[in-house]
């Protein structure tokens, strides 16, 4: 019989903490509805403490997310800890996962005042009474309470075994063993999960998962390590995205398990048909791309290029497959709709890739829809997809295009002119430009007489679809008044790109001007 592993997804929590992702509340909700249909056991939805925005996603996860427990983050705080409860209470299932630094590396470097102890002997007493501490009080909330001793891959073993055994006896109920900095090697990282077990006496009234962060590409190698050794929740995201160079990728995992089924006596509940859709869902709204050669998810994974190999695929797929595209859910780009399909087909399309939408959005889509369906003929699935990852159409925006025209040519100035749409008024202007995306952002701001400092820090434009009416997505980084915004325009122009970017920025950061505080401040809050 197959033990079951237990798959801990923290896209929305570790996930978001990637370099250049921003994901907006209703996205949030969005993706953690696809991780409940991709059947994970646990969704980590956020650090509410943090921040107001990820307290509100936290809550609106809880409140209308079924089916997996829902997870909050939490430093060995009280007012962490409150938060979390208070924004997690309304979900069917809720777990509090607190945490604290545990090598001398974290003790000496994030507890380095003396009011934790005057040497590294006293700091690390503190530190077990902290984490008993804070595992008590959360089990005044909630029986299912996690705990990560953080930088356990580089923390003194015995120690490690101290703290652990100090919170098993506080009421944690899964330890979470994180190789924070990718720092250890397969064989290595399940060595320790084998000597936790032997040496913590009550582990097993406890759950062993493990945390692998992919500094050196060993993330899924680790975790599968750790698997054999005996841990049984795994934390991972969709399409390893993560702090630097990412966590350990969720759809590697679970195929690998699947796959390998001979190898591994152990199963998940993955509803691996899921994978595919989780993975484009998560790339759109975070503006992550996914690499081409990617396994399992890559645009490239199941592509089939030289001669010899698509002669022996085409004899027997299995010469040169491992997995079917179709057991992620993959079903090669059919043509799927066009200008005469009615609101209804759209709609159904659109929840089978994971989109649940009100009557008031569909309308919005719909428009949208037969806007495009006159410029291209044939709609696929990736374009229903930048529809839904189209940020204008489900928000209530502080500025919307309304009319974009630029002129250039071999021996003109480039020169653009834009209307904007504000709550109450329409704003005009001109301006020229070294090229037609600065003209456009110099008309924008001459046009809303922003009196912000805006300063472009990063633009990239690739083409998402294929074809001759190809979508072009374009990201762009800026700062506005010193904080860096993340955004995403996509239109078949690429200029009409940019503009949607760069007002997706702006509404961004008017959105931000009215929900901007934090909830607490006692340090930086920094995972
Ligand atoms: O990488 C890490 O150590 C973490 C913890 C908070 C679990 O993300
Ligand atoms: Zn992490």
């Amino acid at each position: 019989m197959s033990e079951k592993i237990h798959i801990f997804d923290t896209t929305l929590r570790d996930g978001e903490q990637a370099p250049g992702s921003s994901l907006e509340v209703e996205e949030k909700i969005e993706i953690a509805k696809q991780l409940s249909k991709l059947n994970v056991d646990v969704i980590e939805a956020g650090f509410p403490v943090s921040s107001k925005a990820q307290y509100q996603a936290v809550e609106s996860i809880a409140d209308v997310v079924n089916g997996p427990t829902i997870a909050a983050l939490a430093r060995c705080i009280e007012n962490d800890i409150e938060n979390a409860y208070q924004a997690l209470k309304s979900a069917e299932k809720y777990r509090i996962h607190t945490f604290a630094g545990t090598s001398d590396i974290h003790i000496m470097g994030k507890f380095s005042d003396d009011k934790y102890g005057k040497d590294l002997n006293e700091k690390r007493n503190t530190i077990i009474k902290m984490a008993v501490d804070a595992v008590s009080f959360a089990k005044s909330f909630t029986d299912d309470v996690e705990f990560s001793p953080e930088d356990a891959g580089r923390t003194d073993i015995n120690y490690l075994f101290e703290v652990i055994e100090a919170v098993i006896s506080a009421g944690a109920t899964v330890i979470n063993i994180p190789d924070t900095t990718g720092y250890t090697m397969p064989e290595e990282f399940g060595e320790k999960i084998n000597l936790v077990k032997k040496k913590v006496k009550n582990i097993n009234n406890a759950i062993i998962s493990v945390h692998c962060h992919n500094d050196l590409g060993l993330a899924v190698a680790n975790s599968l390590s750790a698997i054999k050794s005996g841990a049984r929740q795994v934390e991972c995201t969709i399409n390893g995205i993560g702090e630097r160079a990412g966590n350990a990728s969720l759809e590697e995992i679970v195929m690998s398990l699947n796959v390998r089924s001979d190898y591994w006596p152990y199963k998940t509940d993955i509803k691996t048909k899921e994978i595919h859709n989780s993975s484009k869902m998560v790339s759109k709204h975070t503006g992550m791309i996914v690499q081409a050669n990617k396994a399992v998810v890559g645009d490239n994974a199941f592509a089939h290029e030289s001669g010899i190999h698509q002669d022996g695929f085409l004899k027997n797929r299995e010469t040169y497959e491992i997995m079917t595209p179709e057991s992620v859910g993959l079903n090669k780009s059919k043509i799927i709709l066009g200008r005469h399909s009615g609101r209804h087909g759209i709609q159904s399309r659109l929840a089978e890739l994971g989109y649940e939408l009100s009557n008031r959005d569909m309308n919005k889509v719909y428009k949208r829809f037969l806007e495009l369906a006159d410029k291209k003929k044939e709609i696929f699935d990736d374009d229903l997809r930048i529809l839904m990852g189209d940020r204008n159409i489900k928000k209530n925006n502080a500025f919307d295009l309304d009319y974009l025209h630029v002129a250039i040519g071999t021996n003109t100035i480039p020169t653009a002119t834009v209307r904007i749409k504000t709550s109450d008024s329409i704003a005009e202007e001109s301006a020229t430009g070294d090229g037609p995306v600065a003209a456009s952002f110099k008309a924008i701001k001459r046009a809303l007489k922003l009196e912000y400092d805006i300063k472009l820090h990063d633009y990239k434009v690739r083409s998402i679809t294929s074809g001759k009416d190809a979508f072009g997505e374009v990201i762009i980084r800026l700062f506005i008044n010193d904080t860096l915004y993340v955004s995403k325009g996509t239109s078949t122009d690429t200029i009409k790109a940019s503009v949607k970017a760069y007002l997706d920025a702006l509404n961004q950061y008017e959105r931000d001007k009215k929900s901007r505080y934090l909830l607490y401040i006692e340090e930086p809050v920094n995972v």
